[in-house]
C-alpha cells in the first residue's frame, strides 16, 4: 500500500511539473510574440511618445539673441488668438484714455468735460474739426491735444465716440 502510494505521489508531482513547465513555457512565448508585434504599436502610440518627448526634454538651452531656431523650438501651445476687441464706448474712451486731461480742473489747458464755457467757442467749429482735432492732434490756444489723446491703439471710431461724448455732456448741462 505504501508503495502505491508513493509511485502515485511521484507521477503525480511528474505531472504537476510538466504543467508548470507549460505554463511557464507559454508565457513566455507569449512574451517573446508580444515583443515583436504589440511593442511596435506601443512605441508609436503619439502619447507614448509625447510622454518620451516631455521626459527627454533638455531643461534649458543656450539662445543667442536674434536666433531664428528660437520659434522654432517646441514652445508651449499659445493661447488661442482672441477675436478684434469690441469697440469700447465713448464714455470709456473718455474714462481710460480722456479723463487724465479732460477731467475737472483740466490738465495743461485742456476744456472741462462738461464745462458749457470753455467747449462752447469749440461746439461752435462744428464736430467735423473737433473729431479731426482730437484724431490728429492739436495745439490751440490753451494748450497741446495730443492726437487720439496719446493712444494710438485706439480705433479712430472709439475716439470719434469719446468726442461725442464729450460734447454731449456740455450739451447735457
Ligand atoms: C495729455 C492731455 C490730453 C489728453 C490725454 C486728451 N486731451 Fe483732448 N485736449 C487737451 C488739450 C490741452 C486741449 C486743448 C487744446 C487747445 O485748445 O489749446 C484738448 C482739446 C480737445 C478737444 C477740443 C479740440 C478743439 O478743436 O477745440 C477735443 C475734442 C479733445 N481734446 C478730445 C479728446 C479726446 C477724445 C481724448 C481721449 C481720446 C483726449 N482729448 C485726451 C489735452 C488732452
Amino acid at each position: 500500500m505504501r508503495d502505491q502510494d508513493q509511485q502515485f505521489f511521484d507521477s503525480f508531482m511528474l505531472v504537476i511539473g510538466i504543467l508548470i513547465g507549460v505554463a511557464v513555457g507559454l508565457f513566455f512565448l507569449a512574451r517573446s510574440i508580444a515583443m515583436d508585434t504589440q511593442n511596435e504599436y506601443v512605441m508609436s502610440d503619439p502619447r507614448v511618445l509625447a510622454a518620451i518627448d516631455e521626459r527627454i526634454r533638455p531643461v534649458g538651452r543656450v539662445v543667442l539673441s536674434g536666433d531664428e531656431s528660437l520659434a522654432a523650438s517646441p514652445q508651449p501651445a499659445a493661447p488661442a488668438p482672441t477675436g478684434p476687441a469690441t469697440p469700447l464706448t465713448g464714455e470709456q474712451v473718455f474714462n481710460q484714455a480722456c479723463f487724465a486731461c479732460h477731467a475737472p480742473p483740466g490738465i495743461g489747458g485742456a476744456p472741462v468735460l462738461g464745462d458749457a464755457d470753455q467747449w462752447g467757442s469749440r461746439i461752435a467749429k462744428g464736430i467735423e474739426v473737433l473729431e479731426q482735432n482730437a484724431l490728429n492732434g492739436f495745439q490751440g490756444d490753451t494748450g497741446f491735444m495730443p492726437a487720439k489723446g496719446g493712444r494710438p491703439d485706439l480705433s479712430d471710431q472709439e475716439v470719434i465716440d469719446a468726442v461725442h461724448y464729450m460734447v454731449e455732456q456740455v450739451q447735457a448741462n
